[in-house]
């Protein structure tokens, strides 16, 4: 396989039923419980900044985001992040996360945040959270709460509670 033959394309609703078997199969039932899956059921998940990577014609790998709120701040949420077993280690997670993130810079998100292993994440531009600054709907290790940042002061602006954007009051 050549990485010339796996095509990145924003996520459409034909894709959902893939997408669902790959998180199934990299995160198994525990997904539900998560963090970041408590705050994406407040609400839908922004399809056009989403990706999938395709090689002939079926869906290998997903990234989603999501708008979220925390104070003043709004940010995205990154996540699930999935590539299928067999299409490992050939760098589609770290070209989903750059096309999804350059995809937030010019809708003009502020940043992007996501739960997920800085050794990973950090080469991506990711950087941890302040400890304390913000708190998931369910228990996370501090350690794990990264951003990047796309517009000067906005993760500062991210404060308290996250939540799903639809949930924030206006402000
Ligand atoms: C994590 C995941 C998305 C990475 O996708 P991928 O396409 O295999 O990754 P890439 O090809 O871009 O990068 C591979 C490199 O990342 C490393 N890597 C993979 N997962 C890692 C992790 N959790 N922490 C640190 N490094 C990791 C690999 O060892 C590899 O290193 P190398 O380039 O030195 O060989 C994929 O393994 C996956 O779907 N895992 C199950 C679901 C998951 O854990 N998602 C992330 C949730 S935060």
């Amino acid at each position: 396989m050549s990485s010339a033959d796996i095509h990145y394309l924003p996520e459409q609703p034909a894709h959902d039923a893939e997408i669902e078997r790959i998180n199934e199969e990299a995160f198994g039932p525990g997904r539900f419980t998560r963090a970041a899956y408590k705050i994406r059921e407040g609400g839908p998940h922004e399809r056009a900044l989403s990706f999938v990577a395709v090689h002939r014609e079926s869906v290998i790998a997903s990234v989603r985001m999501t708008w979220i709120a925390a104070g003043k701040g709004r940010a995205l949420l990154l996540g699930p992040l999935a590539v299928r077993p067999t299409f490992k280690s050939i760098g589609i997670g770290r070209k989903l996360v750059h096309v999804a993130v350059e995809a937030a810079r010019e809708a003009g998100a502020g940043a992007v945040l996501l739960v997920g292993d800085a050794p990973y994440y950090g080469p991506l531009g990711f950087e941890m959270i302040s400890h304390g600054r913000i708190a998931m709907p369910r228990p996370v290790d501090p350690n794990r709460l990264l951003a990047v940042e796309l517009q000067p002061g906005a993760v500062a602006r991210l404060e308290g509670d996250v939540t799903h954007a639809a949930l924030a009051t206006k402000i």
